[in-house]
């Protein structure tokens, strides 16, 4: 499949392998001599996306000294792998469909048309067919991205991958430590019984620290910790759940009510879960980036008093993640 060279969109939750998988197409398809360039859709805001992909020429922008090139450009022949897609702004979303359909783009600021062969392989650990229907993520951008669709499961569903991945991280951390250690069967019964919400990133972590503790060759049940690791708010919404999540920021957003009375209100007499207050600031996060502005967008009051306060619930009840 590698060989074929189309766009691949990667699924699955976080921590389920989902970059590695990226770079191993890459790696075994026909560019692999070529660049495979990272871009986290997540953290940037449009502005600094579209410069970061398409690159920017002087003065576009303030700080923009210099003509820089974007990642299309210095990947050429090579993979741009855009992880987190489904956090990409519809803005910038626009802006990519144009250059899949067409292979031609304009540095932010500029309006020479450059060509790029560049290959483009996504990933997300949101159900983009959800995004679809919130109007969150543009239809025709979505059948370009996902021409070969991989999902990987969650490591809780292919529980037999769990010896031989920690087999593979243990040999990996034996090298570091510069001592071998092998797991107890009944330290592997335990990984075994484990629901595992992060993940193979989660069965790295819980190793690693198995691995530090306690200086026997074998690593016995009571170095196996785990710890409690919230599950991703969009990894399984449910169509009731995220429902209610749209509502309830439509609510505020579009009806103009605070977020004390929608949300916060309820939460408290337990008609809201803890991952759809979650979800709905996650989402107003996205529109807004700070949590200045994320009060002003959630109508959530105007002094220094309501900030601190509505930080401080975010931090009480760990809204944040
Ligand atoms: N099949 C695998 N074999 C070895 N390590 C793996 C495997 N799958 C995932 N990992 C490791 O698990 C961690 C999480 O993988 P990553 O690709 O970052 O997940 P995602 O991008 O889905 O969040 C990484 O450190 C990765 O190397
Ligand atoms: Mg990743």
């Amino acid at each position: 499949m590698a060989l074929c060279d189309l766009p691949v969109l990667i699924t699955g939750e976080t921590g389920v392998g989902k970059s590695l998988v990226a770079e191993l197409i890459h790696q075994s398809g026909p560019r692999a001599s070529k660049e495979f360039i990272h871009i986290n859709c997540s953290n940037l805001s449009p502005e600094l996306f579209e410069s970061e992909l398409f690159g920017h020429e002087r003065g576009a922008f303030t700080g923009a000294v210099e003509r820089k090139k974007g990642k299309l450009e210095l990947a050429e022949g090579g993979t741009v792998f855009l992880d987190e897609i489904g956090d990409l702004h519809l803005y910038n979303q626009g802006k990519l469909l144009l250059f899949m359909d067409r292979g031609i783009f304009n540095r932010l600021g500029g309006n020479e048309d450059l060509r790029a062969n560049v290959r483009i392989i996504a990933a997300t650990n949101k159900d983009l067919r959800q995004e679809l229907k919130k109007g969150k993520f543009r239809q025709d951008l979505y059948f370009r991205l996902c021409v070969v669709e991989i999902y990987i499961p969650p490591l809780r569903e292919r529980k037999e991958d769990i010896p031989i991945l920690a087999e593979e991280i243990l040999k990996k951390g034996s090298h570091r430590i510069g001592n071998e250690k092998v797991l107890s069967s009944e330290a592997l019964d335990k990984l075994l019984a484990h629901h595992w919400p992060g993940n193979v990133r989660e069965l790295e972590n819980v190793l690693r620290r198995a691995m530090v503790s306690g200086d026997d060759h074998k690593i016995i049940t009571e170095a196996i910790e785990f710890y409690n690791i919230a599950h991703h708010p969009s990894s399984e919404p449910t169509d009731a759940a995220s429902s209610v999540v749209f509502q309830k920021y439509k609510e505020i957003v579009e009806g103009k009510k605070s977020f004390w009375e929608v949300v916060h209100k309820p939460f408290l007499r337990r008609e809201l879960k803890r991952e759809e207050v979650v979800e709905i600031i996650q989402m107003g996060l996205k529109e807004a980036k700070t949590y200045k502005k994320l009060m002003k967008l959630f109508n959530a009051g105007k002094t220094y008093k309501d900030y601190k306060n509505f930080m401080k619930i975010i931090r009480h009840h760990r809204l944040s993640s």
